[in-house]
């Protein structure tokens, strides 16, 4: 098969690392140094869904796989749907699950899903009372994409109201925050889960638990993921029929009640409370990041009849199988992320880290570009996450272990990573 990867992220070099291990062609758009390595890469934007459609018809690619949310929003799918070509991502009318906070806490709400209160606010003053409905302690999410910036948790009332100013006055997301949801803000574990679908059927894959904060101990401002590891400890296996009950099987009924044909990743950000129900934060319409990076290495099948299958409207009927040893990524970030990050400094260690195994020969490591690029034949920084650091091995455990020894051996100027990834213990709790 020839498949084309849009994005250009650690995700999507995780993607086409698996699909080219199974044998597979990859190309990819606009792709990565590291995608470089394993096939041909068009300079195209994710964006550019007019440019990606020629390209896959004029290639004749078997198979589009679109990694990040932006264009499968803007309608990336549709398109390509529309001239014959099978991709694997919902249209934009799935893809509002994630594009739109309103609309997504409205389909929880109208398909019975758990989800904590909210209102939806146009005006600040909107937001003031909302909050004080809601008991003070609340959430502020600007309504549109804001790259997984537009959420801002307040424990005080006057942060809500500043935070809600912020994107309803200061404009401070742009169109994305012209409207806001504030919501209650839930105590817990945060747990997610993704499924792929044919828009009929379902299939979960492995668990993965995410780190969203920049420093270690869940401290500092959110960032996209400062590293995953799965299996995640505390997805037991009872949580997990519970999402399956209370949140997937609702979320399809959902879906079809509402004439939406859903073809792709369907991944949903929990909060599992102290009683362990689990709580719908959001939807999103793609495989997450770093979470991909560890479920994609565990993956023991080749993943393109299942991509393929759920582009075609036909998910396999055999379920995908799962590499029996744990995986953790640890992401090295560039100076100031998540802030504006440093750029343009070059990277060193990254063959020595892939060339590292355990002691007993079972672990693997697999550097993942993020934000990567080449300037002058040399390797160097081009994004606040720069690398996804991934390792197999026996446990968690071991798998960190060989993670931050591979970490330790890759250097750039101003690097920084958690050093806690993997290391919650199955009771705890992150808030
Ligand atoms: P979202 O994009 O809606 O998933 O929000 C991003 C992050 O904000 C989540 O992963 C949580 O860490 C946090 N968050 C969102 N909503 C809530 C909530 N109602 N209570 C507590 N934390 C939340
Ligand atoms: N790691 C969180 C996300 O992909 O949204």
């Amino acid at each position: 098969m020839h498949v084309l990867v849009v994005g250009g992220g650690g995700r999507e070099h995780a993607l086409a690392w698996r699909i080219s291990r199974a044998g597979h062609r990859v190309t990819a758009a606009p792709g990565n140094p590291g995608i470089g390595r394993l096939g041909e890469l068009v300079p195209i934007a994710p964006t550019d869904v007019s440019a990606l459609c020629e390209e896959a018809v004029r290639r004749q690619v078997d198979l589009v796989v679109v990694g990040p949310e932006a264009p499968l929003v803007a309608g990336l799918a549709d398109e390509l749907r529309g001239q014959g070509v099978p991709v694997f991502g919902p249209g934009a009318s799935g893809a509002r699950l994630e594009g739109s906070k309103s609309f997504a806490k409205s389909f929880f709400h109208r398909h019975g899903i758990r989800t904590a209160p909210f209102f939806l606010c146009e005006s600040a003053a909107e937001a003031e009372r909302a909050t004080r409905e809601l008991g003070g302690r609340v959430v502020v999410k600007a309504d549109g994409l804001a790259s997984g910036k537009g959420v801002v948790l307040c424990d005080r009332a006057e942060d809500a109201a500043s935070a809600a100013r912020d994107m309803l006055e200061a404009g401070r997301f742009g169109a994305a925050g012209r409207s806001v949801v504030v919501e209650q803000k839930l105590n817990g574990r945060e747990l997610s889960i993704m499924a792929i679908t044919d828009g009929q059927r379902y299939e979960l894959l492995a668990q993965a638990e995410d780190h969203k904060a920049v420093f270690d101990g869940d401290q500092g401002p959110n960032t996209g993921g400062m590293g995953a590891v799965s299996p995640a400890q505390h997805a037991t296996e009872e949580l997990v029929q519970k999402v399956r009950r209370e949140i997937f099987d609702p979320t399809m009924r959902g879906l079809a009640k509402d004439g939406i044909d859903y073809r792709g990743v369907l991944y949903a950000g929990l909060m599992i409370d102290e009683s362990g129900e689990p709580w719908m934060l959001e939807y999103n319409c793609r495989f997450g990041d770093p979470e991909a990076q560890v479920v994609l290495a565990r993956l023991a099948t080749d993943p393109v009849p299942a991509l393929l299958g759920a582009a075609q409207g036909a998910l396999p009927a055999e379920p995908a199988a799962w590499d029996e040893r744990a995986c953790t990524c640890v992401v090295l970030a560039a100076a100031g992320y998540p802030g504006s990050p440093e750029l343009g400094d070059p990277l060193r260690g990254i063959d020595a880290a892939e060339g590292l195994t355990e002691p007993e020969g079972a672990g693997e490591v697999i550097v993942f570009h993020a934000g990567t690029r080449e300037h002058e034949g040399e390797l160097v920084t081009s994004g606040g996450r720069v690398l996804g650091v991934t390792a197999l091995a026996g446990d968690v455990a071991a798998s960190r272990a060989l993670a931050y020894r591979a970490v330790s051996s890759i250097t750039f100027r101003g690097a920084h990573f958690r050093g806690d990834i993997g290391a919650r213990r199955a009771g705890g709790t992150s808030t």
